[in-house]
C-alpha cells in the first residue's frame, strides 16, 4: 500500500553559486506519512522542514535519496494537481481575491461552473467571501495566509501540504482552520503540516516527527511520545511533607513524582506513615518539553522529583 508521503534516506545540500560553501539541510532523512492522518512536522528554525516540503513538491531535487508523494516520484508533475500546497511565505499576484483563486483553480484544470463553484467553496472555507472583490495588495498578513489556504484547497486535493499554515492567524481563524483540517481528515484525506505552534499541533495531529539538524530525531503518536516518561505522579494526604524530597504541598495534599520502579515502595511509605494515596498517574510531558529536550542537547534535563532513598 503506497503512502501519502515517503522520504527515503534523503540528503539535500545547497551550494553557493561558485560551489564553495555548502549547507547540508537534510541528512539521511527518512519519513513516512500514511493516508488519512494529520501529520505534524516540527523542528527549530533551520532544521530543514521547508527544504523537505519543497523536495516533495518537486521544486528542487535531492542530492541523494528518493521519495514518493501519493505513490509517485516527487518529480511527477501530474501528481501535484492532487495536492494542495501552502508556502510559508504566501506570495500571490496582486489581483482581486476571487480572480486569484480562480487563477489557481484554472492552473489545476478546472473551468466553467466547476471552477466557479470551487472558487466560491475555497473562499468560504477560509471565511473570505466578503473580501472576494478586494485586491490582494491591500490584504493583511493573516488575510494573505487565508488566501494561501484557499489557493491550496481550490483543487479539492487528496493531500494538503502546509508550511506553517496558522502563524499569522487570529485565534478565531485558527479554530476554524483546525476544524477545516479535521473535516478534511474525516473525508479520508491527508494533511502534512509544519508548525512552531506546539499547542495547535497537540490539538490536531495524529502523529508528529521532530526534526533537528536535518534528520528525524523522534516520530510517533502524540500519546506515545508524551507518556513515555518512566515517572508517576503520586498525590497523598495526611502525610508529613518531609516524607518525600521535592514534594509540593497543595492544601492538605502532597504531590510528588517517583520513577515507576519505586512506585510500590513510595505508596507503602505513605501507608506506613498513616497517610492515604489519593491518585497515581503517569507523568505526561508537554510537547514543548519534549521538543526542547530533543532539539537542544544542552537543555537542562526534565526536573522530576525523586523520593529520598528508602532508608
Ligand atoms: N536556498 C537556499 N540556499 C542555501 N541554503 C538554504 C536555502 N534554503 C534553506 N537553506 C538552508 O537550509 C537549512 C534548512 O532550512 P529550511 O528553510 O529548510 O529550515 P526550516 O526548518 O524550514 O526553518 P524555519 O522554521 O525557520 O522555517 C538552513 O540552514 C538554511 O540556511
Ligand atoms: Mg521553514
Amino acid at each position: 500500500m503506497p503512502r501519502a508521503l515517503e522520504y527515503e534516506e534523503i540528503t539535500k545540500e545547497y551550494r553557493s553559486w561558485f560551489g564553495r560553501r555548502r549547507v547540508r539541510a537534510l541528512q539521511n532523512f527518512s519519513l513516512s506519512v500514511e493516508y488519512g492522518e494529520i501529520f505534524g512536522f516540527l523542528g527549530p528554525n533551520g532544521a530543514g522542514k521547508s527544504t523537505a516540503i519543497h523536495l516533495a513538491m518537486g521544486f528542487m531535487r535531492p542530492s541523494s535519496g528518493s521519495g514518493r508523494m501519493l505513490g509517485q516520484p516527487f518529480d511527477h508533475v501530474a501528481t501535484r494537481r492532487r495536492v494542495g500546497f501552502l508556502a510559508e511565505n504566501v506570495a500571490l499576484y496582486h489581483r482581486r481575491a476571487e480572480a486569484a483563486i480562480r487563477f489557481y483553480g484554472g492552473l489545476n484544470g478546472l473551468h466553467g461552473p466547476a471552477l466557479a463553484g470551487a472558487t466560491h467553496g475555497a473562499l468560504e472555507a477560509v471565511d473570505m467571501q466578503s473580501e472576494s472583490g478586494r485586491n490582494l495588495g491591500q490584504f493583511s498578513r493573516g488575510m494573505l495566509q487565508r488566501m494561501g489556504l484557499a489557493q491550496a484547497l481550490v483543487n479539492d486535493p487528496e493531500l494538503l501540504i502546509l508550511d506553517e499554515p496558522t502563524s499569522a492567524l487570529d485565534p478565531a481563524a485558527r479554530v476554524s482552520i483546525r476544524e477545516l483540517l479535521l473535516r478534511f481528515r474525516s473525508q479520508g484525506k491527508t494533511v502534512f503540516l509544519s508548525s512552531h505552534l506546539l499547542s495547535e499541533v497537540e490539538l490536531v495531529c495524529d502523529r508528529v516527527a521532530i526534526l533537528s539538524h536535518g534528520h528525524v530525531v523522534r516520530t510517533g503518536t502524540l500519546n506515545d511520545m508524551l507518556e513515555a516518561t518512566d515517572q508517576v505522579e503520586i498525590v497523598a494526604q495526611s502525610v508529613p511533607p518531609a516524607l518525600f524530597a521535592n514534594s509540593a504541598v497543595e492544601g492538605p495534599r502532597l504531590h510528588f513524582a517517583v520513577p515507576k520502579s519505586l512506585q510500590r515502595e513510595a505508596i507503602e511509605r505513605v501507608w506506613s506513615a498513616g497517610g492515604e494515596v489519593v491518585s497515581v498517574n503517569p507523568v505526561r510531558r508537554s510537547l514543548e518539553e519534549l521538543f526542547l529536550e530533543l532539539t537542544n542537547p544542552d537543555a537542562a534535563p526534565l526536573k522530576l522529583t525523586e523520593p529520598r532513598a528508602g532508608k
